[in-house]
């Protein structure tokens, strides 16, 4: 089926967005880790994974398709360094919040252009969405109520350290 041009520009950008929140997860994980957090390091290693797994799902819709990726460079990550521990989750849930708006632009893209189907294969990252926002909101909260006191601390990022990672299976592409 063909692809109109800029709905396969759209799909091009946004594989490029989600190779920098990979990015940026990975540096979070690292200043987590710098900064005696291992449990919250590990956590925000899965999410770089994930989001590895979300820009993969992007450039297969495409190669599915038969239209070219457009692989682009990925700008540095900012910022690089974080206040503390709160300031790292408080920026990825922004970051989350972006990406949403994102998402559904691309939406609105391929609903303009009459590609029921893009649309329909883009409904998994809508709600994929909704768990990465609350995740980071979760994430926000925990890290809030524990702050300050060193005991709850450590029993958060203990607990951060016990998340696995799950394949993401994005539908239509199996
Ligand atoms: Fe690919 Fe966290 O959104």
């Amino acid at each position: 089926m063909k692809m109109n041009e800029k709905v396969r520009k759209a799909f091009s950008t946004q594989i490029n967005r989600e190779f920098y929140s990979a990015f940026l997860y990975l540096q979070m994980s690292d200043w987590l880790n710098q900064n005696s957090f291992p449990g919250a390091a590990h956590w925000m290693y899965i999410q770089y994974m994930e989001e590895l797994s979300h820009a993969q799902g992007l450039f297969e819709y495409l190669q599915m398709r038969g239209v070219k990726a457009d692989i682009d460079r990925i700008d540095k990550p900012e910022p690089e360094t974080w206040e503390n521990v709160q300031a790292v989750f408080e920026g990825a849930l922004k970051h989350e919040q972006q990406i949403t708006a994102w998402i559904n632009e691309l939406v609105d893209i391929a609903a303009e252009a009459g590609d029921k189907a893009a649309v329909l294969f883009l409904d998994w990252y809508v709600i994929e969405q909704v768990e990465e926002e609350a995740n980071q909101e979760d994430n926000c909260d925990n890290v809030s109520s524990a702050s300050g006191q060193p005991g709850p601390l450590r029993m958060w990022d203990k607990q951060m350290g016990t998340r696995v990672f799950v394949p993401a299976v994005i539908p239509y592409l199996e």
